[in-house]
């Protein structure tokens, strides 16, 4: 064990390598019993294994992968509490292998795909590149900058337009908030694309949606753990603070540190010391700050499972405008499933996935700006390929996607009484009342007036 440990040192210290998931099992689980989902929580401290899809309850799904080195120790162990267990792939490396990673070529528009995976660099210069090509509409701002030293950027698209007026609310999408979840950075620039585009859009759902509001977009918010997961290990999920890393959607200011977390460092789940302690979630905070009063939707891109995950997630409770997110979620479902046949599950944290977490980014952007519009995606798929997605599915993905989101930003606003629509038609309505109020006194004053000029004797 002591001499393991050494390795392990040796291996995360030293090798400038990356890591190998050569011959990698992965494993779906399905526990029956309570011992069964409590094993499970302790594979990453029993062995070589990372959780694709956590623990959650009995009878649901638990994905993850163990090295070929502790595969027969694990089995034997797994058979000895009757688990019932199917094998998804016996070489992950395989699978990721298959993850074409594409370079930017500057000023060639046409060398950004989405048939392809791209590293920061050259992400930021395709960003870069859109700022200057179309710098009427397109911003392209630093929102923070991270331990190592990496720019997070933010772009902000606003179609200039004569028959709308420039009271636009803002929508926020944010991506790459997990590191191995390259898809959702993917569809974030995808979206980006096509709403910078939207005046050549044959759509007109989707033209309006692009004109109605006011764009913001941060495309990868975890840029170091991003990088991390495309040259040291391919499963990295967290930022890279003291080499450990934080979980940046625990860090948040809502519920933080008190339920589907972990306080230990070595967790996939770890919070953080306190929240708000990682540049990130605190470029997050000032963006948020920058377009305070203005935000309507909030949207967070992850991976995988195909659920559209509505506040609040350290809840079981349905509260607030919940109802309403998940009647037009319904709708969302009828859409994204009508392109390609891809279903969808809607509801909180614990009505899809199955657990409770805390301090995530959606949550306390609700909480704390009254955003009504606020939905964590989790994209394709539900792990056939997991975090392997492969580059073929990137297009079919972002585009009902975009579907999904068409209905979402045309909602049934009218009708829905959200929380930001209840204060400005309260408003409405108070200033109504006090103008009738008003018109009154004034009728009344007239009417004593002419009273006065005619009996003034
Ligand atoms: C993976 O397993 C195959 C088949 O057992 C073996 O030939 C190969 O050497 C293994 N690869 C590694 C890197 O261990
Ligand atoms: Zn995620």
């Amino acid at each position: 064990m002591l001499f393991e440990t050494i390795i392990m040192l040796f291996f995360t210290t030293l090798c400038d390598c990356q890591r190998s998931y050569d011959n990698y099992t992965l494993f779906r689980a399905i526990p029956v019993n309570e011992d069964q989902l409590r094993f499970l929580e302790s594979l990453p401290d029993m062995y070589d294994a990372q959780m694709w899809i956590f623990p959650s309850q009995v009878l649901r799904n638990v994905d993850f992968t163990i090295s070929p080195e502790d595969k027969v120790k694990f089995m034997l162990e797994a058979n000895q509490s009757q688990m019932y267990l199917t094998t998804i792939t016996t070489d992950v490396q395989k699978l990721f292998n298959q993850q074409t990673v594409k370079s930017y070529v500057r000023r060639q528009m046409t060398t950004f795909d989405w048939n392809n995976y791209y590293r920061t660099d050259d992400i930021y210069e395709w960003l870069k590149d859109l700022a200057s090509t179309y710098n009427t509409v397109v911003k392209l701002f630093t929102i923070g900058t991270t331990l190592e030293k990496r720019p997070i950027y933010a772009v902000e698209i606003s179609h200039t337009s004569n028959t709308i007026p420039d009271s636009r609310s803002t929508v926020v999408v944010e991506g790459g908030i997990h590191a191995r979840e390259w898809i959702s950075t993917a569809f974030v620039t995808y979206l980006l694309y096509k709403i910078l585009h939207a005046p050549a859009e044959a759509d007109e759902n989707f033209q309006k949606i692009a004109f109605a509001y006011n764009w913001v977009f941060v495309p990868l918010l975890n840029p170091d753990g991003y990088e991390y997961s495309h040259t040291k290990d391919r499963l990295w999920r967290k930022n890279r603070n003291n080499n450990n890393g934080v979980d940046i959607n625990r860090n948040f200011d809502i519920a933080f540190g008190t339920i589907g977390i972990s306080k230990h460092e070595t967790s996939e789940i770890y919070c953080g010391a306190k929240a708000f302690s990682e540049r990130e979630s605190v470029a997050m905070y000032n963006l948020l700050e920058k377009y305070n009063g203005t935000v309507e939707y909030y949207m967070a891109f992850h991976s995988f499972g195909q659920y559209l995950i509505i506040p609040y997630a350290h809840v079981k409770d349905h509260l607030e405008n919940f109802d309403d997110v998940k009647a037009i979620g319904l709708e969302m479902i009828e859409a994204i499933k009508r392109r390609h046949g891809t279903n969808y599950v809607v509801g909180t944290a614990y009505d899809t996935v199955g657990y409770q977490t805390s301090g995530v980014s959606g949550c306390w952007a609700k909480k704390a700006y009254r955003i009504p519009y606020v939905m964590t995606f989790e994209l394709r798929d539900t792990g056939v390929e997991g975090f392997a997605l492969s580059p073929k599915y990137i297009e079919p993905t972002c585009k009902e996607t975009v579907d999904g989101i068409v209905v979402f930003l045309n909602g049934k606003k009218r009708s829905v009484k959200s929380l930001h629509e209840n204060n400005s038609s309260n408003e409405a309505h108070l200033k109504n009342v006090v103008l009738i109020l008003n018109f009154v006194l004034f009728i009344t004053l007239c009417f004593d007036y002419l009273m006065a000029f005619l009996f003034h004797d």
